[in-house]
């Protein structure tokens, strides 16, 4: 053992000894969470200690958490109205600067949200304790009950490709901080019940900066389904706000001490401050050093890739790009030979010209974002006064809402008695539903194993593909099946 280990081991662990990010890969590899369970509690542990001098105005006692709910609710109202009202004035946008800054957010909150709903797989395993049935009900909507087009992974998953913001995973790592807790939370289940329950309350409590993204987004030109999909799903009436309370009295007479059952409650709520928030990510945003990084990454290719012709200040463009550390000063030359012409609508500037036009030389080498980003940077102070189609890019095509879509069937549909698929409505038996049709065969050689079998499907790693979704719509019907082997006792 390394000096420097021998020094870590013989304090407690802070949460800088840890990487959140190969943490967060780690517990999504096969076979994560059994493996790196110990390691992922230590890493708990830190960030419980770490967080737990943060202020939190939750009350002491479970029955207060109603009246609580409601206050928060009506806060977060009326300060969503004020900021309606503002805009309605001709204010500005209070998050994003410029539809580059969106989809920044978009890349950077992705490590959180590509494991929506991890905190509570633990729960799955205690399918059959009543005392859980909130929590379990939370992460099956999570996962959209089976459903791809209601999955919330699948949905932001989609977020991203649509807009070619997925390159999320070589970010830096503070940015995985939230994903790693979640999922080690999930790791960690049977010891640190309530911290997961109170780490549920205070996720699902609406927060205001939801709403401000998804009004945002909207007028940025970005579709904000998977956001105001969480201001519905979470409603403080009958959505998770309040799903997340139930969660709290049901899961009380598992615990001897109420005072301490609500402080670790207490504990898990203020997890949620860990890492960046959103604020701080929306903050964190820097145009020109985007610009320069987004630069960066291309020269490692680039450098190759052009010819001898393009000289710019006595150096080729291959020159300049052998040396990452030179993206800066070439942009400004660029400015200087007039390439670029920064606030003036970007078409004037040959780089543009280059990058994006129809046929240009340089076509497709940038992906949709990092080309907004360039866009962003060179508009400048005008950027605002230019055409919304030239700015924003064509209307995003509002997808009909899935939920008034007839379900599109993936196979399997269930008679809830037996949980077992309708043969009638079964998968035709062809190359593309092999898997799906191997997992079915094997489910239902596997008996009473089969719930067991099924929770492995349902990890934040798997729940998402076509094989967790089907694993998804089985589980659940087993679970609601009334009168079954599977049912709940
Ligand atoms: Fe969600
Ligand atoms: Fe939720």
């Amino acid at each position: 053992m390394s000096v420097i280990s021998n020094e870590v081991e013989k304090r407690a662990r802070t949460v800088n000894d840890w990487s959140a990010r190969d943490m967060y890969f780690s517990l999504l590899s096969p076979s994560g969470f059994s493996k790196g369970r110990a390691d992922s509690a230590g890493f708990l542990t830190a960030h419980l200690k770490e967080t737990s001098q943060h202020f939190n105005n939750m009350p002491a006692h479970p029955e207060q958490l109603e009246a609580w709910l409601d206050e928060h609710t009506q806060v977060v109202g009326r300060q969503f109205q004020e900021y309606l009202a503002v805009r309605q004035e001709g204010g500005r946008r209070w998050y994003f600067s410029s539809k580059a800054h969106a989809l920044y957010f978009l890349r950077a909150v992705a490590p959180t949200k590509m494991v929506d709903g991890a905190w509570l797989y633990g729960i799955t395993r205690h399918w059959h304790d009543a005392r859980f049935a909130s929590l379990l009900k939370i992460y099956l909507e999570e996962l959209g009950n089976g459903v791809e087009a209601m999955n919330h992974v699948v949905l932001y998953r989609k977020l991203l490709k649509v807009n070619e913001c997925e390159d999320w995973k070589n970010l830096d790592d503070k940015f995985f901080t939230q994903g790693a807790l979640q999922l080690a939370l999930a790791a960690n289940t049977e010891t640190h019940l309530p911290e997961v329950i109170g780490f549920n309350l205070g996720y699902e409590q609406l927060p205001l900066h939801l709403l401000i993204t998804a009004y945002e987004l909207k007028e940025l030109n970005i579709d904000p389904y998977y956001f105001t999909l969480h201001t519905t799903i979470d409603n403080p009436h009958s959505g998770h706000a309040r799903a997340a309370i139930d969660a709290v009295t049901e899961a009380l007479p598992t615990f001897g001490s109420v005072r301490r059952y609500m402080e670790r409650i207490m504990a898990g709520v203020k997890l949620n401050d860990a890492g960046l928030g959103t604020l701080d990510i929306i903050n964190h945003f820097d145009l020109h050093g985007e610009v320069i990084r987004v630069l960066q990454n291309k020269a490692d290719i680039g450098r190759y890739m052009h010819s001898n012709r393009c000289v710019i200040e006595g150096k080729t463009m291959n020159e300049w790009l052998a040396d990452p550390d030179q993206v800066a000063k070439l942009l400004y030359i660029m400015q200087k030979t007039g390439w670029i012409k920064r606030h003036q609508d970007p078409e004037q500037s040959r780089f543009w010209q280059v990058i994006a036009a129809e046929k240009a030389p340089m076509f497709g080498v940038f992906t949709a974002y990092e080309r907004q980003v360039i866009y962003d940077w060179i508009a400048g102070d005008v950027l605002e006064t230019l055409p919304r189609v030239s700015r924003l890019g064509p209307p995003w095509r509002m997808a009909e809402h899935p939920m008034t879509q007839p379900e599109k069937q993936r196979g399997n549909v269930y008679d809830l008695r037996s949980g077992l698929r309708l043969a009638e409505l079964g998968l035709p038996d062809d190359d593309f539903n092999q898997e799906q049709l191997s997992l079915e065969r094997y489910l239902h050689g596997l008996g009473p194993k089969r719930m067991d079998f099924l929770i492995d499907w349902l990890s934040p790693a798997k729940h998402h593909t076509a094989l967790g979704l089907c694993a998804t719509r089985y589980f659940k019907a087993y679970m609601d099946a009334p009168y079954s082997q599977y049912s709940r006792t």
